[in-house]
């Protein structure tokens, strides 16, 4: 939540601040801003509403070297041009910017006012501004020691960039639960939330830890602890390269993302099985511990939830370990009956939801193991996490998750599949049978998406609907859900996902005549699960449901209106696939209706405050 962004170096800092705000903007586009660092005085500029807003209001800008932009996602004040960032000290010479929650903002604002501050924001980001810029002059103009004792003062999470007018090229930076890269450049250093900001100039990025502090001129980064101890930067190379950060001839980033799809699960699952065994990126946990595992946990929210959801049909069957799925938000307010025979896994694309976050180190807090399924590189989850395995996305920069959700099952999946191979509950042919079908999903995605046109065309007449059902079973029922919140998302219709066996217990009072519904028919007789859903779809039909059936080739599919199909794989394996005509559903509704696909309102794609 918020896109923050800073720049120190020969170019015109304006370029790379509105360049990086750009790429950034999926983080939050109530407003924006910038303040750009001339001598003596700050050139400052914000606009409510998006980035354009800003852009036509900024005119000629001074063609000065160093500067902070600033994209919010709006939760202390409405989104106005007096709330957005930056946020400026009574002097106007020093200004901040913020991502996070202060929590103790208003007992600060109290002591700053009573010391002669003047606030003109109802943000908790402006009592920062004030703050730096008394501790800054009891240090002698020293903006990095000011920080440093600003922090002490500070609760909650926050990343802070600050810049003051008589030090126009030096920027400090510090986060605290919430993310900060610095990019290094060539006689030019960046900052930013994300390292999507800076990559079209640099690949070399340094990550950072909980509460250090650093500070970037043109040549020079220098990080430190709260004590003021120097650290060593932890460099690392950046594997996106710009394009990936582009759309690249699609209209949205969604649609582009879609159709990443294939590549994206290709590069999640290759080279995973080496010699006949299941390899994780980082495994901190011993075979003994691996082996006393007496439950597991998963946790994560929203779409990354249903990625859950669907792992524990999987884990359960091969690892034969009993799997809760939890979403994080609740997780942490509760005593977890859970300890050193628990496994929890934290699934998050960007690595950096505050909610999956604190729910975390609650599990830890109860002596349970953590493992990361991750898409961001170096992020907090998978650093605060005794296992990592990532997904290869690339960038997801649309705010709904597409190409997370499909990596982030084959992700669980392979972890379901090593427990089950060190447990001993799954032989090597086993795992390498299931492997290798697993492999086959990229070309059958590539199928679903080469023949995507009709049900484009097909999605395009339900436009008009204000309540759309989605049905399934199995694993199909978590896919139900993700379809129901994509469509919410992209658009803002109604929609709701049930378990086929439910709807007679209430949800099917909603069926009227008309009412589209998408049923997910499962891919196996086993349990007799394709005729019960079958038989779901003649209940809704008989009662006057418009139906749209996703069903595998071959299955004979009646009472259905429409019947979409997707290549045959075995049924734990279906909802990799399934998942995707619901995607371009939700995709095509929401360019039918004019919403805003890749930035619907009052989203944001990293969720860092609870
Ligand atoms: C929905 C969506 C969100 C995220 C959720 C978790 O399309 O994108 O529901 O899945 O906010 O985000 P991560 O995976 O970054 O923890």
């Amino acid at each position: 939540m918020c896109g923050i962004v800073g720049y120190t170096g020969p170019q015109s800092a304006a370029t790379p601040l509105i360049e990086g705000l750009r790429r950034l903007e999926y983080r939050g586009y109530d407003s924006a801003g910038i303040a750009l660092g001339t001598s003596n005085k700050l050139f400052v500029e914000k606009r409510a509403g998006k980035l354009a807003n800003l852009e036509s209001a900024l005119g000629q800008v001074p063609e000065v070297h160093s500067g902070i932009g600033h994209t919010r996602w709006a939760t202390h004040g409405g989104p106005t041009d007096r709330n957005a960032h930056p946020h400026l000290d009574n002097e106007q010479k020093l200004a901040v910017i913020h991502n996070g929650i202060i929590e103790n903002y208003s007992e600060l604002k109290a002591e700053l006012q009573s010391a002669g501050h003047t606030f003109h924001s109802e943000t908790d980001t402006e009592s920062v501004a004030h703050l730096l810029s008394d501790l800054r002059k009891k240090h002698g103009g020293d903006l990095t020691a000011a920080m440093r004792e600003a922090v002490k003062r500070l609760r909650g999470s926050f990343t802070l960039l600050a810049v003051h007018a008589d030090t126009p090229d030096l920027i400090v930076g510090v986060r605290r639960n919430s993310p900060l890269v610095v990019g290094l450049g060539d006689g030019e250093n960046f900052m930013a939330s994300d390292v999507a900001a800076f990559i079209e100039y640099t690949k070399r990025a340094v990550e950072l830890g909980q509460d250090e502090i650093v500070t970037i001129t043109p040549n020079s980064i220098s990080i430190t602890d709260l004590s003021g101890k120097e650290i060593t930067p932890r460099e690392y190379q950046i594997t996106w390269d710009a394009a990936a950060a582009q759309k690249g001839g699609f209209t949205h980033f969604m649609l582009k993302e879609i159709f990443e799809q294939p590549k994206a699960v290709a590069d999640t699952l290759i080279g995973r099985l080496i010699k006949e065994v299941i390899a994780l990126d980082e495994l901190k946990l011993s075979e003994a511990e691996l082996k006393g595992l007496q439950k597991i946990v998963v946790i994560a929210c929203g779409t990354a939830f249903h990625a859950g959801l669907v792992a524990k049909y999987a884990i359960e069957k091969w690892a034969k370990i009993p799997v809760e799925v939890e979403l994080a938000s609740e997780f942490r307010y509760r005593d977890p009956l859970i300890d050193k025979n628990t496994l929890v896994i934290a699934i998050s694309q960007s690595g950096e939801t505050m909610d999956t976050l604190m729910a975390l180190r609650h599990a830890k807090e109860h002596g349970a193991k953590v493992l990361a399924v991750c898409n961001t590189n170096s992020s907090t989850i998978p650093r605060e996490s005794d296992a990592v395995i990532y997904t290869h996305a690339g960038p997801e920069i649309a705010v709904a998750s597409t190409k997370a959700l499909l990596t982030q099952i084959v992700a669980t999946y392979l972890i379901g599949l090593y427990l089950g191979q060190v447990r001993g509950e799954l032989a090597s042919a086993e795992v390498k049978d299931i492997y290798n079908q697993m492999l086959e999903l990229p070309a059958k995605l590539e199928q679903i998406l080469e023949t995507v046109e009709p049900l484009r065309e097909l999605t395009r007449k339900f436009a008009d609907q204000n309540t759309v059902l989605f049905l399934g079973r199995h694993v199909g029922f978590p896919i139900a859900l993700e379809g129901a919140l994509k469509l919410k998302e992209l658009a803002y219709i109604h929609a709701e996902g049930f378990a086929g066996g439910e709807l007679k217990h209430g949800p099917i009072a909603l069926i009227e005549a008309g009412t589209p519904v998408i049923a997910i028919v499962p891919n196996t007789h086993e349990h007799g699960l394709d005729e019960k859903m079958l038989s779901n779809i003649q209940e809704v039909k008989a009662r006057g449901a418009n139906v749209i059936a996703i069903a595998s080739e071959g299955i004979e599919i009646l009472g259905a209106t429409h019947v979409i199909r997707i290549p045959s794989t075995s049924q734990l394996l279906q909802p990799v696939l399934a998942a995707v005509p619901l995607q371009v559903f939700a995709y095509e509704m929401a360019v039918a209706r004019g919403t805003d696909v890749d930035q619907p309102r009052n989203l944001a794609k990293s969720v860092t405050v609870e």
